[in-house]
């Protein structure tokens, strides 16, 4: 198939490249930086970059609540326009697990939105909704370490290896879409345990001596709330990746750690 991948340049949308080539896919990167250009904010490049293609998938991204509106939900809206005159036969986008169970956070809201517009679109979907990958939690992990600190709230996650990710992506492309009334499906891929970042924090500390500090983040706000309650976890996940966060931070330390 000749699969365009949005945000194909990014953590995710590498990944999900690598694994649609590896399969003997046509693969076409699409971001504002990529053989072909396009901006989602603005819709410029999407017509050229879409013809003859089969599938896309979504992994593009806005980080700031503004550019998440502007990418992800106008964003999706002007992909799924030029889709629908491409003759494009599949959409596949990435969500977040719990992202409609944690309302008052506004990148969250925007992943909703952007769900509502892939829905009611006329292109055949699939909703691929993940967990956290494991070095978007390192991240939090290795800020807070500059300061001699680790968070340490019970809250409940299943980070899961952006590589399983990408598998999934793959199977879920070469499947095909599942239209039925809907005119597709949501699915959920999670990591291979539920942990909490409590826990991630020690094995993090235990592996590379930082952050040894640990500091209780206050319950506040309905976001904490929520994912303290669970809300980023789901045991009833349709796919489950094997690459724990403990391995994923070995690889990584054993990587740098090279000479
Ligand atoms: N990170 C996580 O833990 C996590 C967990 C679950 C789900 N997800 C979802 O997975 C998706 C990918 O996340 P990620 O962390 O892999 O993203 P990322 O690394 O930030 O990559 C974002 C991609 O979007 C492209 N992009 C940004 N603005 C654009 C624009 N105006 N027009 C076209 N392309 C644009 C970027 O390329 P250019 O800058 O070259 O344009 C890049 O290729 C997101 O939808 C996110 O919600 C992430």
């Amino acid at each position: 198939m000749r699969i365009a991948v949005a945000g194909g340049t990014g953590m995710l949308g590498s990944a999900a490249s690598a694994a649609l080539e590896a399969r003997g896919h046509d693969v076409r990167v699409l971001s504002r930086h990529s053989a072909f250009p396009v901006d989602l904010s603005t819709g410029e490049g999407l017509t050229a970059a879409l013809e003859g293609c089969d599938v896309v998938v979504d992994a593009s991204n806005g980080r700031s609540a503004k550019a998440a509106r502007a990418v992800l939900v106008d964003g999706s809206r002007r992909l799924l326009e030029a889709e629908t005159a491409a003759g494009v036969a599949h959409h596949v986008v990435i969500s977040i697990v719990g992202c409609d169970r944690v309302p008052s956070f506004a990148y969250y809201q925007a992943k909703v939105a952007q769900e509502g517009v892939v829905r009611s679109g006329s292109v055949p979907w699939t909703i691929l909704r993940a967990t956290q990958f494991h070095p978007f939690l390192d991240a939090l992990f290795s800020n807070a370490a500059r300061l001699g600190i680790r968070p340490s709230a019970a809250v409940p996650v299943a980070p899961v290896d952006v590589r399983d990710v990408a598998d999934t992506i793959a199977d879920v492309v070469e499947e095909g879409p599942v239209v039925g009334e809907a005119g597709g499906r949501t699915l959920q891929v999670v990591g291979p345990e539920v942990t909490t970042l409590r826990d991630l924090g020690r094995i993090r500390t235990a592996l590379t001596g930082r952050g040894r500090a640990p500091v209780r983040i206050p319950l506040w706000g309905g976001a904490l709330r929520a994912a303290s309650g669970g809300a980023l976890v789901d045991e009833s996940a349709d796919f489950r990746g094997v690459r724990t966060y403990e391995a994923w931070l070995k690889e990584t330390s054993a990587k740098a750690a090279r000479p």
